[in-house]
């Protein structure tokens, strides 16, 4: 059984009515149901979390040092700036999958570059919600 934590960031709570334009209609309890789902098939224990405020995700990124076989994170706007989570995830030796529902590439110039692509085994971004279970699939393979 893979245990994979899923760490998802800042304002994420609010999918299905944030910028629907941007981030489609599809809430995060949507996207956790997903992931369960995804998970009972193929032998995962997920773990699912959020939060507004960086030094918890720290927190948890540290958690995921024992007893976590892969972390998927969207770290959403903590992505383009902290120095912090970069440094947390850098400590980590299971493999990273960052995820983002939008492809921020394509989108302003302050979300273009990622202080976590760096550590990530693989980045899936502009694919929406789907991303979540295609991170989990990855996982599932290269765990
Ligand atoms: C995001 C993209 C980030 O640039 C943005 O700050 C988010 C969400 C995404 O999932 O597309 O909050 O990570």
């Amino acid at each position: 059984m893979q245990k994979i934590l899923i760490l998802t960031g800042p304002n994420l709570n609010l999918l299905g009515t944030r910028e629907p334009e941007i981030y489609g209609t599809i809430t995060l309890q949507d996207i956790e149901k997903m992931c369960v789902e995804y998970a009972v098939k193929n032998n995962q224990e997920i773990d699912f979390r959020q939060s507004n405020h960086e030094g918890f995700l720290i927190d948890w990124i540290q958690e995921a040092l024992k007893g976590f076989d892969g972390l998927v994170i969207n770290a959403a706007a903590y992505t383009h700036t902290s120095i912090a989570i970069h440094d947390a995830l850098k400590m980590l030796d299971i493999p990273i999958i960052e995820v983002h529902i939008s492809d921020p590439e394509t989108r302003e110039e302050f979300r273009h570059h990622s202080f976590i692509t760096p550590l990530a085994k693989s980045v899936i971004k502009g694919h929406g919600a789907k991303g979540y279970v295609e991170a989990l699939e990855l996982l599932h393979k290269i765990v």
